[in-house]
């Protein structure tokens, strides 16, 4: 209201994250009027800036143009400069060491300055290496909440590296915060075509009725990446592709996909089926996992690095930049119905989606049409999460004429072909329903404590045996472990046939 103020502190201003996604996203939000009328922004971190410096930054890592997936009659944002001013005139920065109450003191002096006596609300963003949240935390609930509104805190994981870790972190921040006053990201939540899934689901009658094992085959979660760590192999090292991608964000994927219809879409809710889906999941086995890392590889003149040639990756280091997996959710609903999942860096395509392969039609009366392989006469839905968002379904349909020729189809729902608006980044959706208080998409520390309780075992003992991946050229298909994996459960990977 007109009478409130909102304080936003991003914790590690000068980050990479920061500049690359939270920044765009506030000044996105600030564009779109979606932010309060009286808010700020606070950059704070270690180094010593001056306001005009910050904003400088930040005004660089601003964009006026719309990302390219739009397709618009103009593609650039009306009276942005103008906007682009008024955004950075409410930036500001704090130089401060994320360990030193007195700092955090001062921060809040700044802050008291600004909100002028009015209702605050502050939201702090942790953008900052996991090491640095619990003495971040402590500093700022003691010396910066908000001693009228509310004060909520956004971290972003790594949440430990297992469940031992994890709970230690989850103990350490409830020290300081309630659990209502944590917004763990994930940022695959904030994807569009991960919140239809649910719409999809749950909105149309022709999906929600086959959504079992009773139709559905097999389940697939796809992450590749046509890049390598490059740069972040410090990071990545210790923890790899499974604790990366999989313990999070496809997981969280696979529960959205597979929870029981929630008894509203309020937040307590829509996250108590997760918890049922992820508790519920067989433990993970050793030889239902293939790990992988990326070798070097020349491709005319080019030459394509190894994961171990990163000069910030250990020598002889067995860290998985790839990984497959078979995982089975021992519920009424899905017994015995595979869910593979897929990640991997360095492939050779960008691409994230769904795809749901159904089971072959009883009795199917063009069987014939289909030779021996009544695997391609199956209806596939796939949810491209990205790039080039879309929903398909493939369908048999008659080829036109005298004869009786079968042929695939797509029923097609194309968002660049079907909307002419920008789909905003996660971030944006995220930051704004962190301010709006709206949790549904952040996880729950029970849900991150089932996830790790997955996963873990295997993470464990992938380690102590020492299990070294299986290289793969970079810019590749990934391990051929992968076809073996799936084979087993008579799974062929939907995004390698030939249409795909
Ligand atoms: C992050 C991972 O969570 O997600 C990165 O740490 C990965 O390794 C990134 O590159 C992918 O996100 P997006 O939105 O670009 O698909």
């Amino acid at each position: 209201s007109g009478d409130s103020t909102l304080s936003i502190t991003v914790v590690g201003a000068s980050g990479d994250l920061a500049k690359k996604k939270i920044f765009p996203a506030l000044f996105a939000l600030y564009y779109e009027d979606f932010l309060p009328k009286n808010f700020i922004v606070y950059g704070h971190a270690r180094t010593k800036l001056t306001d005009e410096e910050l904003r400088d930054t930040v005004s660089r890592t601003l964009t006026c143009r719309i990302d390219k997936r739009v397709i618009r009659a103009t593609n650039c944002r009306e009276n942005c400069e103008n906007k682009m001013e008024e955004f950075l005139k409410r930036c500001f920065y704090h130089s401060g060491q994320y360990n030193s109450e007195e700092d955090f003191e001062e921060l809040d002096k700044k802050l008291k300055e600004k909100e002028a006596g009015k209702l605050a609300h502050r939201l702090f963003y942790l953008s900052i290496p996991p090491n640095l949240f619990v003495d971040v935390v402590k500093c700022a609930s003691l010396k910066a909440s908000s001693e009228s509104g509310w004060t909520r805190v956004i971290v972003e994981k790594p949440f430990g590296r297992d469940s031992e870790s994890s709970g230690e972190l989850t103990r350490s921040l409830k020290q300081y915060l309630a659990e209502d006053q944590i917004f763990r990201i994930d940022h695959y939540l904030g994807k569009e075509l991960v919140e239809n899934l649910s719409v999809l689901r749950f909105s149309n009658l022709v999906f929600e009725p086959l959504w079992s094992r009773n139709y559905i085959r097999n389940v697939q979660l796809i992450f590749s990446e046509d890049f390598g760590t490059e740069g972040r192999g410090g990071y990545f090292d210790n923890y790899g592709i499974i604790r990366d991608i999989m313990q999070n964000h496809l997981l969280q994927i696979l529960a959205l996909f597979a929870m029981e219809t929630p008894v509203s879409l309020d937040a307590e809710d829509v996250r108590n089926e997760k918890v049922k889906v992820l508790r519920s999941m067989r433990p993970l086995q050793l030889e239902d996992v293939v790990v992988g890392q990326y070798k070097g590889h020349s491709k005319g003149s080019k030459l394509y690095p190894a994961y171990t040639d990163d000069p910030t990756v250990p020598n002889g280091s067995l860290t998985p930049t790839f990984a497959a997996a078979a995982l089975f959710i021992d519920n009424a609903r899905w017994d015995g119905v595979p869910f593979l999942m897929k990640a991997g860096k360095a492939l050779h395509t960008r691409r994230a989606e769904i795809r749901v392969q159904f089971r072959h039609v009883p009795g199917n009366l063009y069987k014939r049409n289909f030779g021996t392989d009544l695997d391609k006469a199956t209806n596939e839905l796939v949810l491209r999460v990205q790039p080039d968002e879309a929903v398909y379904l493939k369908i048999n349909n008659k080829v036109p004429g005298l004869g009786m020729r079968l042929d695939r189809s797509d029923l097609n729902l194309l968002y660049r072909a079907r909307y002419t608006r920008e789909i905003p980044d996660a971030y944006e959706r995220l930051l704004l329903d962190a301010v709006e208080g709206e949790r549904r998409l952040f996880i729950r520390s029970d849900e991150l404590d089932a996830a790790w309780s997955l996963f873990t075992p295997l993470l464990k003992e992938l380690e102590d045996k020492k299990i070294g991946p299986e290289l793969y050229p970079y810019g590749s298909r990934g391990p051929v472990g992968a076809h073996y994996l799936a084979a087993k459960y008579n799974v062929r990977w939907g995004d390698l046939g030939s249409e795909d």
